[in-house]
């Protein structure tokens, strides 16, 4: 049997969330804009999931808005608060995944500064640079994630905040990796702005959510029908978007179950890792998720280990799935400071509901042999 060790990239759907999208695949088809008896049918069943993916991270159902997924809640965060406005600075954590990235460096041909928050070899925030940034001049907006793709740490955000607001700034959080995996609320974060993903938590692909403070003005970028609070025109994703709010309702219910399980399969995965030689597990010793490991294998670029895995059939990662394929190292290591060497012998190993003990004890005995074949 395969074994899939790569749920940060994407998760398998959960039966039951299968279950409740089904009836709004083959029954109810109306246009939830529309003011007749169809029409209401999906508006009823939109406001239903909208009150589900709230509760998750304790926000109001106001707050939320639906979309394709995160890399266009990130786009409509950065370039809604940027549009239109004097440009000022924009910064955004060495870390970040590439929507955030890429959408806030798509800003300086608008005139905008665009500076990174420096991350510390341990993935974590360097508080007096980030003080000193921060404070040097008119910011629009801060963003930084939750909890890394990569690494799996786990940031205070909740600190980044104060600092971000003393500043005059808004605060964007990507909390696509931390939610399902993390209990956190959205006000106890301090952000402006959050973003998240159905697929991270067993939802389907395709549909995901920004929460925007009711005192943010934001400027859509999908000119349309004014759906979602004029902030993302397009007829909604019926079936989606029930489906992402059944995946939150599950994970808020079974967070506390997943994490003891993750806790004691990467305690399993990690003692066997630390067992072997020359593995470096990045971000260690600094709060993470309880389901993420990174690590490093001398002797090993992580592409051809990952390759190596796969002919044995385990699915994991050599970094974030969207970087994997550029020939390029991870941008979170060499971010945090780690040389491009060190950064090219990561794998990414992320942890799923099903995973059993089986599978990391397989998984350490062919990692052990793919090492002895570098050592001989
Ligand atoms: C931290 C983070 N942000 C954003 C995204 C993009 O999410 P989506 O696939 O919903 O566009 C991902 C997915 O890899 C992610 O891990």
């Amino acid at each position: 049997m395969p074994i899939y060790l790569d749920h940060n990239a994407t998760t398998p759907l959960d039966p039951r969330v299968l279950n409740a999208m089904l009836p709004y695949l083959s029954g109810p088809y109306g246009n939830a804009s529309s003011v007749h008896r169809y029409g209401r049918a999906a508006r009823d069943a939109i406001e239903a999931a909208r009150v589900q993916v709230a509760a998750l991270v304790g926000a109001e159902a106001s707050e939320v808005s639906f979309t394709s997924g995160a890399t266009e809640s990130n786009n409509l965060a950065i370039k809604g608060l940027t549009e239109g406005r004097a440009p000022t600075r924009l910064l955004y954590g060495a870390t970040e995944h590439p929507a955030i990235l890429e959408a806030a460096e798509s800003r300086r041909a608008h005139g905008w500064g665009v500076e990174t928050i420096a991350i510390d070899a341990a993935g974590l925030v360097d508080w007096p640079a980030f003080q000193t940034q921060s404070s040097r001049g008119p910011v629009r907006v801060a963003a930084l994630m939750l909890a890394n793709n990569e690494t799996g740490v786990i940031q205070d955000c909740a600190r980044a905040a104060r600092m971000v607001h003393a500043a005059g700034a808004l605060f964007h959080v990507d909390a696509v990796q931390a939610a399902g995996k993390l209990p956190f609320s959205f006000a106890e974060t301090g952000a402006d702005l959050m973003c998240l993903s159905a697929h991270k938590l067993y939802g389907p692909k395709g549909v995901g959510a920004l929460l925007v403070k009711s005192h943010v003005e934001l400027t859509t970028q999908l000119h349309g029908g004014g759906q979602e609070r004029g902030l993302r025109g397009g007829t909604e994703n019926l079936a989606a978007i029930v489906g992402f709010g059944a995946a939150c309702e599950l994970a808020a219910a079974e967070v506390g179950q997943r994490i003891a399980r993750w806790t004691e399969l990467t305690t399993r995965l990690e003692t066997g890792l630390r067992a072997l030689s020359g593995i470096t597990i990045f971000g260690d010793g600094s709060p993470r998720l309880s389901n993420t490991a990174q690590f490093g294998v001398a002797g090993w670029e992580g592409e051809a280990l990952l390759m190596a895995l796969d002919r044995k059939g385990i699915a994991v990662s050599s970094g974030s799935a969207c970087a994997s394929g550029t020939g390029e190292p991870s941008h979170v290591l060499l971010g945090m400071g780690w040389d491009r060497d060190t950064a090219f012998s990561a794998i990414r190993v992320s942890l799923g509901v099903a995973t059993t003990d089986a599978e990391i004890d397989r998984f350490l005995a062919v990692l052990g042999d793919l090492r002895l074949q570098v050592a001989a």
